[in-house]
């Protein structure tokens, strides 16, 4: 078993450090926020992660997992040392390597035994060369250091059973002590290996995560051409799975996909090529059709009605996607303040993300119209005159036809998850309006 620190706490972090002192390393977790490494100990997770309290408590009792905000103790004598702080959006796309560069120069001033430095966030090719090169440079004492890449293919919502259950797991070094140390610590999660070098690896990432979010946009526009020749994209998506080669998963049209990743990875790879002199045309198409999806609904919605103005606008779902309180690049984000721009008041309902839209939206009078947060979906539908479904929580998907039409006061009904039957809910008299469904 080895001594391994994790540097950053947020949902790559936390979870690979949480996992691997379920499979008996000794972990220490690192985060310059005081209040938050307060919280972890107490067994409290910053983030909603379904497990992953619950591991949090188990491992800390055994003392396999401590949190701390000292670095210098938790790396000094680590075997390895995994770094999994953010990588944002940058302005013009490409990815802010600020907090890498901390943690890289930290590792560097405060090493003192051999230590394999393994790089899970997500950085464009080539970054990890440069790391290396950055942690060799401000090295003080006389030790061996290599950096890895190993790229983190959790999904939020299912983190741990992702992690735990991992398809693969991805391995970029250039060395075989490298190789072999961290195919040793990845050992115990039983789990097939992928070892490539470290530009491959980092590559990866990229082509894996963009190759989703070209499959979603692909079916996006499908779904916008089924409508247009009379066409059921759910139809389409169903017949097209059966093929091995194609798959039943990632074929849901919708109102685009959101979250920390694809939006942000397509425009880092879009923004790598340029950069290398090389137009990425299919993930520019991705990112195009991603765009114009997200508000397909609300234009459908303001061509249908004369004016948003008064009128009392349900809102079902926030986050980007269900299972998490997270709400980067989520479709709600852009068409709510859309809506309250033309004059809507809006009720919102979200199991969990409510709290965190409020601190972008906090409840009352905004711009021309005004939102309040409300526990349940009838009180959200309650004498609305017309209903946006953003989000396809359990709570969402179990509002029957029957209740959009005894509740609302006009049951018009745009539904950006595809969630309901069409028919059943023109039998109930709704007004219903999908993606790439007939309406
Ligand atoms: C994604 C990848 O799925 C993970 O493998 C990867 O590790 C992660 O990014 C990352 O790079 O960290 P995540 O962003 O958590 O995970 O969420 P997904 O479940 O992939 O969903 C992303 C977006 O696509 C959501 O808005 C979702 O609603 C949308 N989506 C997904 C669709 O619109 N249609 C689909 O068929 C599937």
């Amino acid at each position: 078993m080895y001594k391994i620190a994790v540097a950053g706490t947020g949902y790559v972090g936390l979870v690979a450090g949480v996992t691997f002192a379920e499979v008996g390393h000794q972990v220490t977790c690192v985060d310059i926020d005081e209040e938050k490494v307060k919280v972890m100990k107490s067994g409290v997770s910053p983030i909603y992660e379904e497990g992953l309290e619950e591991l949090m408590q188990k491992n800390y009792a055994a003392g396999r997992l401590e949190y701390t905000t000292d670095y210098k103790s938790a790396y000094k004598d680590a075997d390895a040392i995994f770094i999994g702080v953010g990588t944002p959006e940058q302005p013009d796309g490409s990815a802010n390597l600020s907090y890498i560069a901390t943690v890289a120069r930290q590792i560097a001033e405060t090493i003192e035994n051999d230590c394999l430095i393994v790089v899970k966030s997500t950085v464009p090719v080539g970054t990890n060369d440069k790391v290396e090169q950055f942690i060799q440079d401000f090295l003080i004492n006389d030790v061996k250091v290599e950096v890895a890449s190993n790229p983190e293919f959790l999904a939020q919502g299912s983190a741990v059973h992702d992690t735990l259950h991992a398809a693969r797991i991805i391995i970029g070094t250039e060395s075989k002590w490298a190789e072999e140390r961290l195919t040793n610590i990845y050992e115990p999660f039983n789990l097939p290996i992928v070892s490539v070098n470290r530009r491959s690896a980092e590559m990866i990432k990229y082509a894996s995560n963009d190759f989703l979010a070209l499959k979603i946009s692909y079916m996006n526009d499908i779904a916008n051409l089924c409508e247009l020749v009379g066409a059921d994209v759910q139809d389409v998506a169903k017949g097209m799975s059966f093929d091995e080669r194609i798959g039943s998963k990632f074929l849901n049209a919708g109102i685009g996909f959101g979250g920390s990743c694809f939006p942000k990875d397509t425009k880092a790879l879009e923004n790598l090529a340029r950069q290398n002199g090389y137009d990425l045309k299919t993930v520019k198409a991705a990112i195009d059709v991603n765009k114009d999806q997200k508000t397909l609904l609300y234009n459908k919605a303001s061509k249908r009605l004369i004016t948003f103005n008064g009128l009392k606008v349900a809102v079902l779902g926030l986050t980007f996607k269900p299972g998490t309180d997270d709400l980067r690049e989520a479709a709600s984000l852009e068409n709510i303040p859309l809506l309250l721009e033309k004059g809507a008041d809006i009720y919102a309902f979200d199991p969990v993300g409510a709290e965190n839209f409020a601190k972008v939206h906090p409840e009352g009078p905004i711009s021309n119209g005004s939102i309040t947060y409300v526990s349940n979906v009838e009180q959200a539908l309650q004498d609305a005159n017309v209903c946006f479904v953003f989000t396809e929580w359990g709570e969402v998907k179990a509002v029957t036809s029957e209740m959009y039409k005894d509740l609302m006061r006009t049951p018009l009904v745009y539904d950006g998850r595809n969630i309901y039957d069409v028919n059943e809910m023109e039998e109930a008299g709704v007004e219903y309006h999908s993606v790439g469904r007939p309406s």
